[in-house]
């Protein structure tokens, strides 16, 4: 559905391959309708945030202050840079005009007549791309004064992101927008919806979000909400990466397809001669979870389910009460040829480059997790220097203005609490204990 034209033989981003294959025609559909009842339509699909949140999207519309006097904004977050997640950037540079007739449609049911797409500054071409889009799609009036003769007036603007990780978070996106260093806002009170853009009402939504809506138009909120299973509906698009034999994009019905059908069946399974041990199932962030582990799930007359690692469904919920999260649709795959130390390090690198800084426990708690985890892929680390890792770890997580907090502190606290053993193997007793080791003493 939402990857039906990404890498299609014949196809190409212009408008007029778009139009010969029925674009903006749901546009059409909707300019006819009510803009209560599209809100209706997204709220009764059941479509849940694709940037990663699962937020529900027609519930988030709804939060617009009912008594609103001031601009409306409408806001495509395209700055996707959750590691192992690539899935936005393929509907930007082979499927703009999905994303515009999404976002027109949006802005119509919101009653937003500016909307920006902030695009990640590493995405160069893509912004290029899409500028020639919105101008294709003005030329036809399905952006610009007077959409198709309804009345309605819309304008849609690229706007090239900071290289920066943070710009991501709605709120630092909101900064940077505004010309600001994108450092987050304190939610609440500053949720978008009420308190956004220029303190105005802002809806703030994830390309593929986006995208999804022109087909809820199409099919309706009833149908759209038969794909997938109850509470996780529609499709999503998981990006599997690292050691599989075929790794890749693929469109799934939420919830429809387990670890094993995804990881066998869709990406070959591991590389021969290799045992996969671990998967992070969402982006970076979210929590590592071992082969080995069962779970318990709730079925639907509220009894419990053992399940083993492989048959997790690919879903919001289950992946939640797995103790993770589906977060950004990003599955990374980890072989026994991985050491999970150097997991951790390049994780711990990440999170501590790209830190916002505005906060302590964040600016100063990212830095020393990674100088840890630096000691100990160098060999240099003491068993204690796990645990004071950890108490870093849980140190960071609910004490700061964003997301960006637990986001470094979970995956720590998870990989420690699930693999302490194999860390601790990669810790030299001896470092610590002998006053002759120039490099211990250095620590
Ligand atoms: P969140 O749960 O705080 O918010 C989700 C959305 O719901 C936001 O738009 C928020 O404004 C809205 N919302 C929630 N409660 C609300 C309320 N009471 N009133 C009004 N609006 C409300 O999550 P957040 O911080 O937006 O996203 C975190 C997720 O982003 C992570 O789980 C991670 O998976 C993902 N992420 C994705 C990246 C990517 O490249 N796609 C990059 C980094 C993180
Ligand atoms: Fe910045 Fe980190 Fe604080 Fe978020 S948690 S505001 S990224 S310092």
């Amino acid at each position: 559905m939402i990857f039906k034209n990404v890498d299609r033989v014949g196809w190409d981003p212009s408008i007029q391959t778009y139009l010969n294959d029925g674009g903006y025609e749901q546009l059409k559909t909707a300019l006819g309708m009510d803009p209560k009842a599209i809100t209706e339509e997204v709220k009764k699909s059941g479509l849940r945030g694709r940037g990663g949140a699962g937020f529900p999207t027609g519930v988030k519309w709804t939060f617009i202050p009912p008594n609103n006097t001031k601009p409306v904004y409408l806001i495509c977050n395209a700055d996707e840079s959750e590691p192992g997640t690539f899935k936005d950037r393929y509907i930007l540079h082979q499927d703009p005009h999905q994303l515009i007739e999404g976002m027109v449609i949006t802005c119509f049911a919101v009653g937003a007549k500016v909307a920006y797409i902030y695009i990640r500054e590493e995405f160069p071409e893509a912004a290029i791309i899409l500028e020639k889009a919105i101008a294709e799609a003005k030329e036809k009036n399905f952006v610009g004064n007077n959409v198709l003769g309804s009345g309605f007036d819309v304008e849609i603007y690229v706007h090239r992101g900071a290289a920066a990780y943070i710009c991501g978070e709605e709120t630092g996106l909101i900064e940077s927008l505004e010309g600001k260093r994108a450092y987050p806002r304190i939610k609440p009170p500053y949720f978008p919806a009420a308190l956004g853009l220029y303190m105005c009402p802002t809806i703030v939504n994830n390309v593929e979000s986006l995208c999804h809506v022109k087909h809820i138009v199409q099919m309706g909120g009833d149908e759209y909400a038969k794909l997938g299973v109850a509470r996780n509906t529609g499709t999503r698009i998981l990006c599997v990466s690292g050691d599989v034999k075929n790794p890749g994009y693929f469109e799934v019905e939420v919830g429809k397809v387990t670890m094993r059908e995804l990881i066998y069946d869709m990406c070959g399974g591991p590389k021969d001669g290799r045992e996969i041990k671990a998967v992070i199932p969402g982006g970076s962030s979210s929590k590592i979870l071992r082969t080995d582990e069962k779970f318990k799930l709730k079925n639907p007359d509220g009894s419990d389910r053992e399940i083993t690692f492989w048959d997790i469904p690919m879903d919001f919920d289950s992946l939640a009460a797995c103790g993770s999260m589906a977060g950004s649709g990003g599955v990374i795959v980890i072989d026994d040829s991985r050491k999970i130390s150097w997991v951790l390090n390049n994780i711990n690198a990440f999170y501590a480059h790209e830190s916002c800084g505005q906060c302590t426990p964040c600016r100063e708690g990212s830095t020393w997790m990674r100088k840890i985890s630096d000691r100990l892929v160098a060999g240099l680390a003491t068993p204690m220097d796990i645990d004071t890792l950890e108490s870093v770890a849980y140190q960071i997580d609910g004490r700061t203005i964003c997301a960006f907090g637990e986001a470094s502190s979970w995956p720590v606290e998870a990989i420690i609490a699930k693999f302490r053993d194999e860390l601790i193997a990669d810790t030299r007793v001896e470092n610590a204990l002998d006053p002759a080791n120039p490099e211990a003493a250095a620590q």
